[in-house]
């Protein structure tokens, strides 16, 4: 498995995200009707981190048809339940809505109620030994992880270094499940960052 960090925006070619657009595109009427009740405008407020880096930087690794051949696995995928009790900011799964949107066979993993969405998910508090035990050996293409290990969610529960813990203890979980020519792409905690910069 390789480890690959989040890029930040900067770092994303013109062409990629110039492909992120279409993509997004295409896949807007759907997720409009299906989240939004039809109304493009509350569509567009609440995606702008999805449109802006998340999709971009899943393309900048994988195009969709070679997504379609592999496994995603969303960890701390978001729900629309979830929110960050400082900011209010709400984390809705909008990458993994469009990857299934998209046709393409993503898990989504988070602790908070997941009832209702279309894609493939489990409610599943990711500390738990073995919180990945359902999922077979060798089964998963990707596992993207943006946000969770610097979630207040996460820090509110299980202290300030709850990030790097969860880590420890997801990877050699990961190391189970993914193929052995399989990507982790993670966004680090602000923590970690600082230890490696
Ligand atoms: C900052 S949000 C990011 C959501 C989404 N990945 C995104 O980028 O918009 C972090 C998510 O991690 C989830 N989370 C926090 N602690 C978790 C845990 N112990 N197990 C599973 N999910 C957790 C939260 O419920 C929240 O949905």
């Amino acid at each position: 498995m390789r480890n690959v960090d989040y890029p930040p925006i900067w770092q994303i070619s013109p062409e990629v995200k110039d492909t992120a657009r279409v993509v997004e595109g295409l896949l807007r009427p759907t997720l409009v009707r299906q989240y939004c009740g039809g109304n493009e405008r509350q569509y567009l407020d609440a995606t702008v981190p999805f449109r802006e880096r998340q999709l971009p930087s899943l393309l900048s690794i994988a195009s969709p048809h070679n997504l379609r051949r592999k496994i995603v696995l969303d960890l701390g995928c978001g729900s629309r339940y979830a929110r960050d009790a400082d900011t209010y900011t709400s984390f809705e799964p909008w990458l993994s809505r469009a990857l299934h949107a998209l046709d393409i066979h993503v898990i989504g993993v988070d602790i908070a109620n997941l009832d209702g969405e279309y894609f493939d998910h489990h409610s599943i508090d990711l500390f738990l030994p073995d919180s990945l035990g359902f999922i077979p050996d060798e089964s998963i293409g990707m596992v993207y992880a943006i946000g969770l290990f610097d979630s207040p969610a996460l820090k509110e529960n299980y202290g300030h270094d709850a990030g790097r813990q969860l880590r420890d203890h997801i990877l050699p979980q990961l190391e189970r499940i993914v193929k052995p020519d399989g990507i982790f792409m993670y966004e680090r905690t602000g923590t970690q960052m600082l230890k490696s910069a």
